[in-house]
């Protein structure tokens, strides 16, 4: 597995989509806020996913998700993602991005320049109560913090 990237601007900069489920029924959305590292000695990414979004329901009930990357082509298209709900439409089919099938049970992106195959190793809702108050006052005045994931990668593709 081989991955050269600008860490810090990767996820901030050019956003990606976490995708859950299999073909015949998965969700995806944008999200800026994610890292990637080292977690007991295996190569992890890490995502924040609002218990409020339809793709968290994906995330509790699958054992792995995926992480993909876009070119700047695509950058309307990942508006469109994380601006609707799964809920309410077909929005990979509005946002005209094409679904793959990866392996067994998971799904990627025809245009994505790069995905990663993530195992889910780590759940847990972030505490409320332990981040500042700022931070608190943006983001959780009317909803629960977001769950963290932390999946050790296991494919780039
Ligand atoms: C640029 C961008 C970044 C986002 N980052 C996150 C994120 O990291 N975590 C999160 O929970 N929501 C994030 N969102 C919001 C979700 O993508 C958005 O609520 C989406 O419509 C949820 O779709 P769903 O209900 O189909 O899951 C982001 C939205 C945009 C446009």
């Amino acid at each position: 597995m081989n991955f050269t990237t600008d860490i810090l601007t990767l996820f901030d900069r050019k956003w990606a989509l976490v995708t859950a489920g299999d073909i015949s029924d998965f969700n995806t959305m944008t999200i800026s806020w994610g890292g990637m590292g080292t977690l007991w000695s295996k190569p992890v990414a890490t995502v924040y996913v609002k218990p409020v979004r339809y793709t968290h329901e994906f995330m509790e009930a699958n054992d792995y998700f995926t992480v993909s990357f876009f070119e700047e082509e695509y950058r309307e298209a990942l508006k469109l993602l994380g601006s609707k709900s799964g809920r309410d439409c077909d929005k990979v089919a509005e946002s005209h991005l094409t679904p793959v099938r990866i392996g067994e049970n998971l799904v990627g992106y025809v245009q994505a320049f790069r995905t990663l195959v993530c195992r889910k190793i780590y759940t847990q809702e972030l505490d409320a109560s332990a981040v500042p108050e700022a931070v608190r006052e943006t983001y959780y005045a009317k909803e629960a913090p977001h769950t963290m994931y932390i999946g050790e990668i296991i494919g780039i593709g």
